[in-house]
């Protein structure tokens, strides 16, 4: 019993798409997000940070097109284990980088995971469902696989406007409609979608990377600055 438990678990782990959101048991969904807790960051670990994962998620590709400039500050939204935590602290540029997640358990593995590793420019910040709670402007936020969990976008993304700093941008790479990976199809909005409801949040398209095999790349900026 005992084992059969543990060789289910094992599969759950290792198959890309269910350590991406498309669990059962666990989830409720709602209309327009998807509820799934991500509390067992050594296990999901070994899923976000599987070296084979570089091929498809490309980092340093990523990272380059977000064009970081000495001295910026980036934070990496629903950052779970790190995984582009790391890679951005250690962009030849050192960002800053707040390490942001609602689930205190993968808050806590990202701080020991910055402090193991001696990246002093990772802060680790507690984030709430309507708010990741950064505790100055930025300007990169990087959200990945992440959005399709925000609940109440609109009114996430207009209250994140305040948190950016002049020119700031947000990217935003989720799954593609057509990717047989990530989460249940419900959750794989298209681009569109995206588009819309950062138009209504006050954002517009500054650029879209089309680079990634599985993922969508977008990346906003505020349409008008917003009211503080
Ligand atoms: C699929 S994981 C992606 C992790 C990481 N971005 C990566 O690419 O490896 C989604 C993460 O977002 C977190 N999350 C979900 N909703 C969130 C919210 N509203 N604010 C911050 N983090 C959230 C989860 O706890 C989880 O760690």
């Amino acid at each position: 019993m005992v084992r059969s438990k543990c060789w289910i678990l094992a599969a759950i782990l290792l198959v890309g798409p269910v350590a991406f959101g498309q669990s059962q048991g666990q989830q409720t969904t709602a209309p327009d997000h998807m509820e799934h807790r991500f509390d067992n960051p050594e296990q999901l670990a070994k899923s976000f940070d599987d070296p084979a994962r570089d091929a498809w998620q490309m980092p340093d590709r990523v990272i380059a097109a977000l064009s970081l400039k000495r001295g910026q500050v980036v934070a990496d939204v629903g950052a779970g284990t790190g995984y582009f935590t790391v890679r951005l602290a250690k962009a030849p540029t050192t960002p800053k980088v707040y390490g942001v997640d609602i689930e205190p358990k993968m808050v806590s593995y990202l701080r020991d995971r910055a402090t193991k590793d001696g990246l002093h420019n990772v802060v680790a910040v507690q984030a709430a469902a309507d708010t990741p709670n950064l505790p100055e402007p930025v300007d990169v936020v990087l959200i990945v696989d992440t959005y399709h969990h925000i609940g109440g976008r609109e009114a996430y993304f207009r209250k994140l406007a305040k948190s950016l700093k002049p020119g700031g941008k947000v990217a935003i790479i989720d799954f593609r409609t057509d990717s047989k990976e990530g989460p249940p199809a419900e959750f794989h909005f298209p681009a569109e979608k995206v588009k819309a409801e950062m138009s209504a949040a006050g954002y517009k398209l500054a650029a879209q990377h089309d680079f990634l095999p599985r993922q969508q790349f977008l990346i906003f900026e505020l349409a008008s600055r917003p009211s503080r």
